[in-house]
């Protein structure tokens, strides 16, 4: 029962951890993608930036077609200057990933897109300071298995673990 206990406790928080480390991809623009913004309405991507909660490690998915994407300096999303990039994509779907805290900038490569607002300050933000290192003791799925081989005598334990692993599992997924 100790081990049934020691399991419970293991998938609840492994669980929790999985759910405050894992990282998150936005779709910049959401169904219209990485587009030139409409004449009247040129600040939608920083008000799409700006209504997001970005981490480190969380990306960013750019789609377009016959654009591009670049991650420049503040002072060339400023003034719009795409000769020198510190990223550079135009595969039609680049996913970019935040590698440190702080604002990135980025821009279309294409002439004359940038000054008519396709471009997007990000700001990100620490993140995962409740972190654990995972647990000591070696592998947890092998002690896992081995606690339900022991008690296998016993099948209404046993079923009230599937439906408990079950659920962890659906409450991890959705
Ligand atoms: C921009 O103009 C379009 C049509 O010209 C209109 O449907 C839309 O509501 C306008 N958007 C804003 C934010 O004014
Ligand atoms: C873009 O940046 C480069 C390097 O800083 C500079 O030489 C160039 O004049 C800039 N172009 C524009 C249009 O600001």
């Amino acid at each position: 029962m100790a081990s049934k206990l020691a399991l419970f406790l293991f998938l609840t928080l492994s669980c929790s951890v999985h759910l405050l480390v894992s990282s998150f991809e936005f779709q910049v623009g959401g169904s219209n993608g990485w587009v030139v913004p409409p004449a009247n309405d040129t600040k939608i991507y920083n008000d799409w930036a700006s209504e997001n909660r970005f981490q480190i490690d969380d990306t960013v998915r750019f789609k377009y077609r016959k654009d591009s994407v670049m991650e420049v300096s503040e002072q060339d999303y400023k003034n719009c200057n795409s000769t020198h990039p510190n990223f550079f994509s135009n595969t039609g779907n680049t996913v970019f990933r935040f590698s440190h805290p702080g604002a990135f900038y980025f821009i279309s490569g294409v002439s004359g897109h940038c000054q008519k607002g396709q471009r997007m300050i990000v700001k990100v933000m620490m993140s995962h300071e409740y972190e654990t290192p995972p647990p000591p003791g070696g592998h947890p799925g092998k002690s896992s298995a081995h606690s339900i081989s022991a008690d296998s005598s016993s099948g209404l334990l046993s079923l009230v673990l599937v439906q408990f692993v079950f659920s962890y599992v659906a409450s991890c997924l959705f």
